[in-house]
């Protein structure tokens, strides 16, 4: 039985990495690739570390509007869908790939999964809120990776299809780390000693498209007490590139890091500070103190367990960050063996639809 897998940004080829290892041992899996994300360092090296095998299909359609990006995409992956015929389609998460890919299959009634579903920011100026409202809407079945994601799906009528299912990332980390502490040279590389440097990473537009913003978050982290391994985000390389901004010194850039190396420098980080979504979960689970520069998160139970603290970029006091140190007690917010546990219900889905 044939099932196709929808992708186009870094945070999504992650987690479908494991996903697909599994699937793969029964079912007949096809990607597609949207190329939303195209650089060799934000798709490729992923797919070869992460032993994802290439995508049978790369639409080649980034940049642009969120319209147009968006509708471009669901042109191009309704022809696929419509040749390849699939018996399921998964998308991941929140990204415009996932827009795109749940709507074209929900218009040619293909049973959809969606992974990452039931998150929420309730920020609807975050074009992922809007992504994710419409995605879980659409599609038929819905993987929650917490219990907050599950009441918010309950909360908007949507509990007949929802599953409780944990959260994938975890088996993207737990499969990796130990191939990470033995593969990655990169505290060598960038001469790093353990908890002595904070990881940096930024993204949105609301903390980097306004190049003013981005020079003052910069410029604050600057007075704190060591230095700042930065891998740039192309978005944001971009703003930095026209704006000329000048980056103090202890802020050293990079450029972005493959899944093995990104994850050591976790691993080691004195504190995590980020706007990321997936990041602000990996800190968790690595036990590292995170910092994220947003006024909400739609990963709750990191900031309630006390890990991770919001902090208002446009009023950002290094104070906070210095003093900030969280409890011992430290629960299992995100599950384990996940893959296993989705491909098991997939199964379900799948033997239920043939018998009726
Ligand atoms: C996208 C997702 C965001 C996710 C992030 C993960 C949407 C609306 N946003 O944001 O949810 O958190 O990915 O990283 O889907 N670019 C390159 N090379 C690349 C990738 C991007 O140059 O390999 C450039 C693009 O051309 C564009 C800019 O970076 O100009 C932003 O890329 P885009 O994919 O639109 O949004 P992200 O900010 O990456
Ligand atoms: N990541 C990486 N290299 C980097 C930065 C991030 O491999 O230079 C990984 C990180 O470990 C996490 C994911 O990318 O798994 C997060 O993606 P991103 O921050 O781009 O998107 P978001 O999670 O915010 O959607």
């Amino acid at each position: 039985m044939k099932i196709i897998s929808i992708v186009g940004a870094r945070p999504q080829f992650i987690k479908l990495a494991p996903i697909s290892k599994e699937l793969r041992k029964q079912y007949n899996e096809k990607i597609i690739h949207t190329g939303q994300h195209f650089n060799r360092e934000m798709s490729k090296l992923f797919f070869e570390q992460l032993e994802i095998p290439a995508p049978d299909y790369n639409l080649e359609i980034s940049g642009g509007n969120h319209g147009e990006q968006t509708g471009k995409m669901l042109i191009k992956i309704e022809k696929v869908l419509k040749m390849e015929k699939p018996v399921l389609v998964l998308v991941f998460g929140d990204t415009n790939s996932t827009l795109a890919g749940s709507l074209a299959a929900a218009k040619l009634g293909i049973t959809t999964v969606h992974i990452e579903a039931g998150l929420r920011s309730f920020n609807r100026s975050m074009p992922e809120e809007i992504n994710r409202i419409v995605s879980d809407h659409t599609s038929d079945h819905l993987f929650a990776p917490t219990s907050i994601a599950v009441k918010n799906l309950i909360n908007e009528g949507l509990s007949k299809k929802t599953y409780f299912t944990g959260d994938i990332m975890v088996d993207s980390l737990t499969g990796n780390l130990e191939k990470a502490k033995s593969v990655s040279r990169i505290l060598n590389e960038i001469n790093l000693n353990n908890f002595s440097y904070y990881l940096l990473t930024l993204h949105r537009p609301y903390n980097v498209d306004i190049p003013s913003n981005l020079f003052n978050i910069l410029q604050r982290l600057s007075d704190l007490d060591e230095k700042i391994i930065f891998p740039v985000h192309p978005r944001t390389m971009q703003i930095i590139k026209e704006s000329k901004l000048k980056i103090s010194k202890n802020i050293s850039l990079q450029k972005p890091l493959g899944y093995l190396d990104f994850i050591l420098l976790e691993l080691n980080a004195k504190k995590i500070i980020t706007d990321s979504g997936g990041i602000q979960k990996e800190a968790y689970i690595l036990r590292r103190s995170c910092i994220t520069l947003r006024t909400e998160t739609e990963w709750i139970e990191t900031v309630k367990s006390g890990w991770n603290l919001l902090l208002n970029p446009n009023k950002l006091n290094i104070s906070d960050i210095l003093k900030f140190k969280p409890p011992k007690s430290h629960p299992s917010l995100f599950g384990k063996n996940v893959s296993k546990k989705m491909v098991k219900i997939i199964d379900e889905i799948l033997a239920s639809e043939l018998r009726n």
